[in-house]
């Protein structure tokens, strides 16, 4: 009805941030006001991948490398700066880790008070930008540890335990922000006509099994022979379907949502993967433990994986508990 709707256009992110803590609280105000901000980094995101192909120099390459080894795009940097002046305003956030820049950013202004740590990934399925194809914002908030005077960000070295929000947001035909805060895991629509994000769906589940396999199986030959091993059981076992897209946001968001396994396992040559531990791996685990599913290096939690520096890599199998477990044991038991 139309009054089910009205109630529902209320719900609101910041809204329901506050809905789920008590809602006076320093923590409840705090953190509903993180979101917001990164809300709004969605939707200028957002607004600028909506018009990208019709302005000049947004699309393509920058020409430099960036810490990871990995040629950079326009849409990276505007991205990544997208974050930094949003939260340079919202007064909370002291420094902030990104797959972009090799070192965190600090704000100066806001250290004394500001208590939090922003990790993110802005683009997160770069080869995807030229093309017009879905991306993703990764983002992971920790509570600074110390005082961090000498400027290492040692207490960032900590696991995925430590995360007190994290989320994603999802740019496809519609733009999606899905979060949790440790009290299940729900998902907001933009609606551009209001320019909020608003309550889809609350308290996900994941399906405990799906059809669906996503892995770049064009990496079968560095695989470990285990890896390889389960893919040639899904191969002759009915019932499994393929989707890989590029951007593991939206490849993570179908399991989410359907069921199945996400895979970005090591290789031979690199044993860690290719994803990276404190803005893709552990806020994805984060979200996808809070769903009722799994993540996991293979041998280990994703969640208590200690890092050694900020950009460590870790291999990931992720999504329902019972394809997650399957891949865990060819992994362990080569069966
Ligand atoms: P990013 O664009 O942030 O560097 O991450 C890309 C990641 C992930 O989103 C995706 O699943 C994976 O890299 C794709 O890598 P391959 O092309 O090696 O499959
Ligand atoms: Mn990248
Ligand atoms: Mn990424
Ligand atoms: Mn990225």
């Amino acid at each position: 009805t139309a009054e089910r709707s009205l109630d529902r256009d209320c719900t609101t992110l910041s809204r329901h941030v506050l809905q789920q803590l008590q809602t006076f609280s320093p923590q409840a105000q705090d953190l509903s006001a993180l979101m917001n901000r990164i809300a709004l980094a969605g939707k200028l995101i957002a607004r600028h991948l909506s018009r990208a192909g019709l302005m000049e120099g947004v699309l393509g390459f920058t020409g430099e490398t960036n810490v990871q080894g990995e040629s950079v795009k326009k849409m990276d940097v505007y991205a990544n700066n997208v974050f930094i002046a949003v939260f340079k305003q919202s007064g909370l956030v002291c420094r902030l880790a990104s797959e972009e820049m090799e070192n965190p950013y600090y704000i100066p202004e806001n250290c004394p008070i500001g208590r939090y740590t922003l990790l993110y990934d802005p683009i997160d399925g770069s080869s995807n930008t030229d093309i017009n194809l879905s991306l993703g914002s990764i983002f992971s908030i920790r509570q600074q540890e110390g005082e961090d005077l000498d400027g290492s960000a040692k207490d960032l070295l900590a696991s995925g335990r430590k995360q007190i929000a994290a989320g994603y947001i999802l740019y496809g035909p519609s733009t999606m922000l899905v979060y949790t805060i440790g009290r299940g895991v729900h998902s907001f629509t933009l609606d551009p006509s209001l320019g909020e994000f608003i309550l889809t769906e609350e308290n996900i589940q994941i399906p405990n099994h799906g059809p669906v396999y996503s892995v770049n199986e064009g990496n079968f030959w560095q695989w470990d022979e285990s890896i390889r091993e389960y893919i040639r059981y899904v191969h002759r076992t009915e019932g499994y379907t393929a989707r890989y897209s590029g951007a593991m946001v939206s490849d993570i968001h179908r399991v989410l949502i359907q069921g199945g396994v996400f895979l970005y396992p090591g290789t031979v040559q690199k044993p860690e993967g290719k994803l990276r531990l404190l803005y893709e791996t552990a806020p994805l685990a984060y979200v996808i433990e809070q769903a009722g599913g799994r993540a996991t290096t293979g041998h280990e939690n994703i969640l208590d994986v200690i890092p050694k520096k900020l950009h460590q890599r870790t291999p990931l199998i992720i999504g329902s508990r019972e394809d997650v477990a399957k891949v865990e044991s060819f992994i362990q038991n080569g069966h």
